[in-house]
């Protein structure tokens, strides 16, 4: 197959962040996808549903003319969440999701819970409505090792709060393991998985032999092999429990090429033509629809998208800028360290 035509992504996981960042990283996104679940990690963050009209308001002045897009929002999670609010900001139909932080577990989650007991009116209201809970499933524990993270949220913090709440949707968001995989599979209608593009690519080696590469740092950190090959068997086993959260993360250069470096992967440039050769890798091209269009939208209660895009395998490989330029400075693009043919028609 050298061409495929697909309805249109959405991106269930992406940071626009605000002013010049946002200027320059939305188009990147609105090229290919139609619509995407926007973090609300800003700095302060996006807490109320006033907060998230602003932010809204910002995403759609920002968007170049000629391009459409629609941006779900979601509200930041904290102890003093007001549940009257998140019922009003659902009811509004702008809002998509709340997303729950742990405290000190990536980038500008200082405002997040540190107990969970603390949002459980929360919850509870958002499991009456059916708006779904979005989480980063890390602990944040400094004496839990940071590659075993992700595993012990899901034991301690998320099949508990299952247990307690089995009607509240959750969806696990950028899962980087195979006991995310497993848990995912088995939690039935109420609970799905996001994965990204650059976690079905590089594995931890990818980061740290012959040389840190600080532009393959995210969180949750890429973890060995064997969770990177049950990543690309659940995206492209065809389930609808998995869909497309790009985690596209913009962070300038300056602050990944440090000697503290930001967490993140920008991959909002390419992940489509990325997506197009894992799938093909995997004998799944039939299948990259479902994972990209059609599963998020499922989880989600809303129309699949109408509008079409185009892939076409040529003999050239892409290629793509090493950077996108911002007025905030330069953003490093994810490069996979391969070849690939799959150029995205627009
Ligand atoms: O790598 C990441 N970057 N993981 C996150 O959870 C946050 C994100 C960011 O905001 O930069
Ligand atoms: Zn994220």
């Amino acid at each position: 197959m050298t061409t495929l035509t697909i309805r249109r992504p959405d991106d269930w996981h992406l940071h626009l962040r605000d002013g010049a960042m946002l200027q320059a990283v939305l188009p990147e996104t609105a090229r290919h996808f139609a619509r995407a679940i926007i973090m609300p990690n800003l700095v302060p963050p996006v807490v109320t549903l006033d907060d998230a009209v602003a932010y809204r308001d910002r995403i759609l002045a920002a968007l170049p003319q000629g391009m459409t897009f629609e941006p779900l929002m979601t509200l930041y999670l904290t102890e003093g969440t007001d549940p009257t609010d998140v019922e009003r900001a659902a009811a509004s139909g702008l809002v998509k999701a709340v997303k729950l932080y742990p405290a000190g577990a990536t980038t500008n989650s200082h405002s997040g819970v540190r107990d969970l007991t603390k949002v459980m009116a929360v919850l509870e209201t958002m499991a009456r409505i059916g708006l779904p809970l979005c989480t980063h499933g890390e602990v944040t524990d400094p004496e839990v090792d940071i590659f075993d993270r992700e595993a012990v949220f899901i034991d301690t913090v998320l099949a508990p709060l299952r247990r307690r709440l089995p009607e509240l949707r959750i969806v696990m968001e950028h899962i980087t393991t195979e006991e995310g995989v497993a848990y995912a599979a088995d939690g039935g209608e109420n609970l799905a998985a996001t994965i990204t593009t650059h976690h079905m690519i590089i594995n931890r080696n990818h980061i740290l032999a012959g040389g840190i590469k600080p532009h393959y740092y995210c969180l949750p950190v890429a973890k060995r092999e064997k969770h990177r090959l049950a990543l690309r068997k659940a995206a492209t086993s065809g389930s609808p429990r998995y869909f497309l959260g790009t985690d596209s993360a913009p962070h300038v250069d300056a602050l990944k090429e440090h000697a503290c470096g930001c967490a993140g992967c920008f991959t909002a440039t390419n992940t489509l033509s990325l997506l197009a050769h894992v799938f093909e890798e995997e004998g799944a091209l039939d299948r990259l629809e479902g994972f990209t269009s059609l599963h998020g939208p499922a989880f989600y209660r809303l129309p699949v998208n109408t509008a079409t895009v185009a892939l076409e395998k040529r003999a050239e490989p892409c290629v793509w800028p090493d950077k996108i330029v911002s007025g905030a400075g330069p953003v490093t693009v994810f490069q996979p360290g391969f070849p690939v043919h799959w150029h995205v028609l627009t």
